[in-house]
């Protein structure tokens, strides 16, 4: 599985031979200014809340590539109610796709359009592959759901908020990744604009004085699980 950060809280990931976009907020974002969107490869696209710095580039993204948006049933169906391909799901519900097993689980916080559109409950995602599970976790508190994960899929790689402000902090997200068993964190939603600018060597020392190791990736840059 390979990960690449694309800003904020968007994400590339390949996985089982497929493509999958989470996230995209790339054109709205100054500093993923080196990130050409139509030049990226998506079979799906997972959109964990209908948020602008969530959505902005979905549709031109899912018109380029022909991609499956997966989301809740809410954004999933305002997608396809514009002709995209689409899949619902909700909270607590699982498909097995191609690449592999998907799971939308819960999010604190909130989920309209940016034109006021109803986008349903947000939520995160767990992604079984073949080879390797990760949780990305969307914009959330820290919740006591957070421990549910664990009990059924062994993370071996965490995404979590860490900006603050709209989201965990770097102090809720530690015990976020200690509900959820998991050492091996990738922060995100952090920097982008002036609510959630972060001090980057003070957090990567407060994961690592627990024992924990938080990677913050340059704008385009992987990492290969
Ligand atoms: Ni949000
Ligand atoms: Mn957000």
């Amino acid at each position: 599985m390979k990960i690449t950060y694309y800003g904020h809280a968007s994400l590339g990931i390949e996985v089982g031979g497929k493509n999958i976009i989470v996230d995209p907020f790339i054109t709205g974002n100054p500093k993923a200014a080196g990130i050409d969107i139509n030049s990226l490869k998506a079979d799906y696209i997972l959109v964990t809340h209908a948020h602008g710095d969530h959505v902005l580039d979905v549709e031109t993204i899912a018109k380029n590539t022909n991609a499956v948006i997966v989301s809740n049933a809410e954004i999933a169906t305002y997608y396809g109610s514009k002709g995209f391909n689409s899949h619902p799901m909700n909270h607590g519900g699982s498909w097995k796709f191609d690449f592999g097993r998907v799971k939308y689980v819960n999010a604190i916080h909130s989920s309209s359009f940016p034109d006021g559109t109803y986008g349903g409950n947000p939520g995160g995602f767990v992604i079984e592959g073949e080879h390797k599970n990760i949780y990305i976790a969307g914009d959330t508190a820290l919740t006591y759901d957070m421990k549910l994960i664990p009990l059924r899929t062994e993370l071996d790689l965490v995404i979590l908020p860490i900006g603050d402000n709209f989201t965990m902090d770097v102090e809720d997200a530690i015990i976020a990744s200690d509900f959820l068993e998991c050492d091996k964190i990738l922060g995100y939603h952090f920097d982008t604009f002036g609510y959630i600018e972060i001090n980057h060597e003070e957090a990567i020392r407060k994961f690592f004085d627990k024992g924990k190791d938080l990677m913050l990736l340059e704008i385009g840059e992987s990492i290969e699980l």
